[in-house]
């Protein structure tokens, strides 16, 4: 009970969201993270890429069999209603084994046919929809406000015509986060959700060959994403900010709400000590809020927020009177 709050106008028993990956793709572990006391789920992300070289594919089978343009259309149809119509599916059954707020998630590097797509997951009883938009800026002649147009344009577009909250999820590569985040704000989203954790490279020097890096983030990482919370909360940007990125435990969890995070999304430390963990984190909050007499999330959330404070969370460089951090 005291850990009731709200996110995107819904009600949630507590702050802690799981976030969207293989532990939210599947009803039967949906179910699990409501048990363990999840205040929602962000499902597993429908990838724009994913629908597109599912598409490909078939129209390389088209072009050696069949190059009518009438029977490439129907295969794109075919397989976008395909991917679409199994997510649907996740979305109602989920819907129905559990009470917590379902949130979609949409993977989305460009403006696509999001909005006829998002029209169906509102239809199939989604709560809310984040959108995941990674788009990847490695062409060294565009433009960093042409990039940032388009994730607006995007989030403008999946708008069109639906009615339930939207919320973007963002990685942490602009030169201007505040700007992207207000920008995104002023379009209409609801939520933001920083960071963004993005597959990596890595090299074996034995075999001398490139390969994925480690997927599972450090608890390390909830700083860069503590710094924004912190910053953009205290610039009074009005939309609701959802932490992810290494928080790993109710300790990071407090942390993230004292910055002003209204939810808090965790991912590797489930993957790390199984979903049931999310019964600790809850239970390491309530502790923590016994401790120092707070009654619910709303009497602590962004109280850290305080000019002297801010001072510290804006430096970057270090300065001789920093490197003894308890001071
Ligand atoms: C195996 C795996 C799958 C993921 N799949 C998605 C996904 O489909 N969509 C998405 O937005 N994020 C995805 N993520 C990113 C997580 O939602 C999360 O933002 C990221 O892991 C950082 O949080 P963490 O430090 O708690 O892991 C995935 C992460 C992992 C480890």
């Amino acid at each position: 009970m005291k850990l009731r709050t709200t996110y995107l106008g819904l009600e949630l028993k507590s702050p802690i969201v799981v976030s969207s990956s293989t532990l939210t793709g599947s009803v039967e572990s949906i179910k699990q993270c409501a048990e363990a006391g999840a205040g929602a789920v962000v499902l597993k992300s429908i990838f724009e890429e994913q629908i597109l070289s599912d598409i490909r594919r078939e129209e390389g089978y088209t072009d050696i069999y069949n190059s009518y343009l009438e029977a490439q259309e129907y295969l794109n149809t075919f397989m976008r209603g395909n991917e679409i119509d199994i997510y649907v599916k996740l979305i109602r059954e989920a819907k129905e084994v559990v009470d917590i707020p379902i949130i979609a998630s949409v993977n989305c590097t460009s403006k696509g046919e999001w909005t006829s797509i998002a029209k169906e997951l509102q239809d199939a009883g989604a709560d809310a929809i984040e959108l995941n938009i990674a788009i990847a800026t490695f062409d060294r002649d565009l433009d960093a406000r042409e990039i940032e147009n388009e994730y607006v344009s995007i989030l403008e577009e999946v708008k069109k015509n639906i009615n339930i909250p939207v919320s973007v999820k963002i990685g942490d590569h602009f030169t201007n986060i505040s700007r992207m985040a207000f920008s995104l704000s002023k379009a209409g989203s609801k939520g933001l959700v920083l960071f963004n954790r993005f597959y990596n490279p890595d090299i074996n020097i034995e075999k001398i060959k490139v390969v994925p890096g480690n997927s599972i983030s450090s608890r390390e990482e909830n700083n860069n994403t503590l710094r924004w919370i912190s910053l953009l909360s205290s610039q009074g940007i009005p939309c609701e900010l959802s932490a992810t990125r290494g928080v790993h435990t109710g300790e990071d969890a407090v942390k993230q709400i004292l910055a002003g995070a209204k939810t808090v999304q965790v991912c590797s430390t489930l993957y790390r000590y199984g979903i049931d963990y999310i019964r600790q984190i809850n239970a390491d909050i309530e502790a923590w809020m016994k401790r120092h007499n707070f009654k619910d999330v709303e009497s602590f959330r962004g109280i850290v927020n305080k000019k002297e404070n801010i001072k510290v969370v804006e430096r970057l460089q270090y300065l001789r009177r920093n490197y003894d951090s308890n001071k």
